[in-house]
């Protein structure tokens, strides 16, 4: 494992080298260097550094020409325009470079030095209820931050969060005893997701239906939330049961996401029971929340309802019950003082940030978040229809998630099938359901998250453009060039002329780590989606300009393939880092 500084990082560095030799009183002032279309970089730096001390920005830039070494790293250096350097780098260091990437399992990226932990809330649906396309998002924004992270070398601890605790348990629970068959699984059948979550919406309309209708059963639905509250066995064993078939059905929709959860990360609301009273008590003991109306309350002077009257985050209501607040706040201090996390982030709808930022504050307040810990909400927007309103049904319901999953796999099979003819129906499936998903994801992905997006089949699954199955095919060319290659293996050769297409292709391989790194950092996987997405276009564009296996020398020959197959892996860690399969055919 080594980390191989970019080409961009050591230019960067000699120019500053030269900048603060030229001009000392500059200090370590930026070059601002950046990708260029004229040369290979440009630096802009000289122009506001001048300005700044009142110098000539020409004349400054000709003084950091002179004092950069020449040789290995720059190939031609020229000062342009009011100041700007243009700087062209050498085909050796651009194919060097390359090979030491490729010399590396990581692709040249590098470690954390000092790894911190991070606890992600994400992929959190809601016991009893269908999963929505909200769920979608936070099930793949979430699993691709958590990958991106673990690649940088940091701990990272999932928890979600489900819905699983609430009155609505109490009407159920109470329908299961007076109905006890209901959720009955057929001796030795399995349930499938479907099944168990029919089941449930079957019970819960019936139980929702006596709970209105029915005052008596009202009552003692009511009842059964305070025997649920107090840990009553048998109640608590029948709140289990609706939970295990929701688990059923939870597992059914992330196998067809592919999106791994792990058991022991799902820790529901349920799971902070036994901290909430501690919670409001030690809030209310500090003062951070006050009685107000019965009910246990945090004011801020920044949250104002639309009459200009404050709106307080509700910790205890005035009947004694816990909400969701509760359960944020006891989370945070176990994800604090028991999981260690020096970073708490929840991916979750934006619509939920009024919530977060009084939670957050409130932690703060109490001591339990202090500056060492960062608290983040990767705010995510809503999925649209084709309309631009909120995706719904012909019939104006949410959208089932495994519906349009479902729908969206069956879409790419048949492009799978219409392209490939020589594929067994259990390949078209496979690749299919890698295309279909991946499709669904990517245009999740590819959007920067706190946006909202339109959800659009055709568009997804489209062979051209942005999207997952242009860079799977990209990919897939690629394995084919390789398998066809036969004696020819790639093999870096510094010593040729690149042609521009390579040029373009390299410098932006180059950049594979530093994206990754940025990405991480910024929680951003879009800006990895849109690296992905330029990285298969210049590979389109090379392999439109340079034969790879009729090229005029071996050596040629061979330093393609190697462009290839460095291409592939850095297409296919990528896509890895956003949960998307790299099939090796198409
Ligand atoms: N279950 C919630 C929902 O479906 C999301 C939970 C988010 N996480 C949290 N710690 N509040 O909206």
């Amino acid at each position: 494992m080594a980390s191989v500084p970019s080409l961009a990082s050591s230019l960067h560095q000699r120019i500053a080298d030269a900048l603060s030799a030229a001009l000392p009183e500059a200090g370590a002032a930026d070059p601002l260097l950046r990708r260029s279309d004229r040369a290979d970089f440009q630096a802009n730096g000289m122009l506001a550094l001048a300005k700044k001390l009142g110098g000539n920005p020409r004349e400054l830039a000709g003084k950091v020409v002179e004092g950069l070494p020449a040789g290995d790293l720059i190939k031609d250096v020229e000062v342009s325009g009011p100041g700007f350097l243009n700087i062209t780098i050498t085909d050796e260091a651009i194919t060097k470079t390359l090979a030491a990437r490729a010399a590396d399992e990581r692709l040249g990226a590098p470690l954390a030095e000092r790894p911190g932990t991070t606890v992600i809330d994400w992929a959190q649906p809601n016991v009893a209820k269908e999963m929505h396309v909200g769920h979608l998002r936070n099930s793949v924004i979430g699993n691709s931050v958590v990958r991106l992270l673990e690649f940088t070398g940091e701990k990272v601890i999932s928890r979600h969060h489900i819905g699983d605790w609430g009155t609505q348990f109490g009407m159920l629970i109470q329908y299961l005893i007076e109905h006890p068959h209901e959720l009955d699984h057929k001796a030795g059948g399995e349930v499938s997701g479907e099944e168990a979550m029919s089941n449930l919406n079957r019970l819960y309309k019936a139980s929702r239906v006596l709970f209105d209708a029915d005052e008596e059963f009202k009552a003692r639905a009511r009842r059964r939330v305070v025997d649920l509250q107090a840990g009553d066995e048998e109640t608590l064993a029948l709140w289990q049961r609706f939970v295990d078939e929701s688990k059923i059905y939870f597992y059914s929709v992330f196998d067809k996401l592919d999106v791994e959860i792990r058991d022991e990360d799902i820790v529901g609301e349920s799971g902070y029971n036994a901290m909430l009273a501690e919670t409001c008590r030690m809030l209310e003991e500090s003062g951070v929340a006050v009685r107000s109306e019965g009910a246990l309350c945090v004011f801020f002077d920044d949250v104002k309802g639309p009459d200009g009257n404050p709106v307080p985050l509700i910790v205890q209501k005035s009947d004694g019950g816990f909400g969701y607040a509760a359960t944020d706040l006891s989370a945070i201090r176990d994800r604090v003082f028991n999981l260690k996390a020096d970073t708490l982030l929840y991916v979750v709808d934006v619509r939920q940030s009024l919530h977060f930022k009084m939670v957050f504050e409130t932690a703060r307040r109490a001591g339990w978040l202090t500056d060492d810990v960062k608290a983040v909400q990767l705010g995510f927007g809503t999925v649209l229809g084709k309309d631009g309103k909120p995706f719904k049904t012909r019939e104006g319901e949410t959208v089932r998630l495994a519906d349009l999953l479902d729908e969206a796999v069956e879409r790419a099979s048949a492009i799978v099938r219409e392209k490939a003819q020589d594929l067994t129906e259990e390949e078209i499936a496979e690749r299919g359901a890698q295309v279909g998903i991946g499709a669904v994801k990517y245009a999740d992905l590819s959007t920067s998250a706190a946006r909202d997006y339109k959800f659009d089949l055709d568009q997804m699954v489209s062979l051209n453009g942005d999207t997952s199955v242009y860079l799977q095919y990209a990919f897939a060319r690629i394995q084919s060039i390789l398998r066809k290659a036969g004696e020819a293996a790639p093999v870096a050769h510094a010593e040729l002329v690149l042609a521009p297409a390579e040029r373009a292709l390299g410098l932006h391989l180059d950049q594979f780590a530093a994206t990754v790194a940025e990405a991480a950092g910024e929680y951003a996987p879009h800006k990895l989606a849109g690296y992905l997405y330029q990285l298969a276009s210049l590979y389109t564009t090379f392999y439109d300009q340079c034969p790879v296996l009729k090229a005029e020398e071996e050596a040629q020959v061979e330093n393609r393939l190697f462009l290839c197959d460095l291409t592939a892996r850095t297409l296919r860690q990528g896509m890895e880092l956003l949960g998307i399969r790299t099939p090796e055919r198409l």
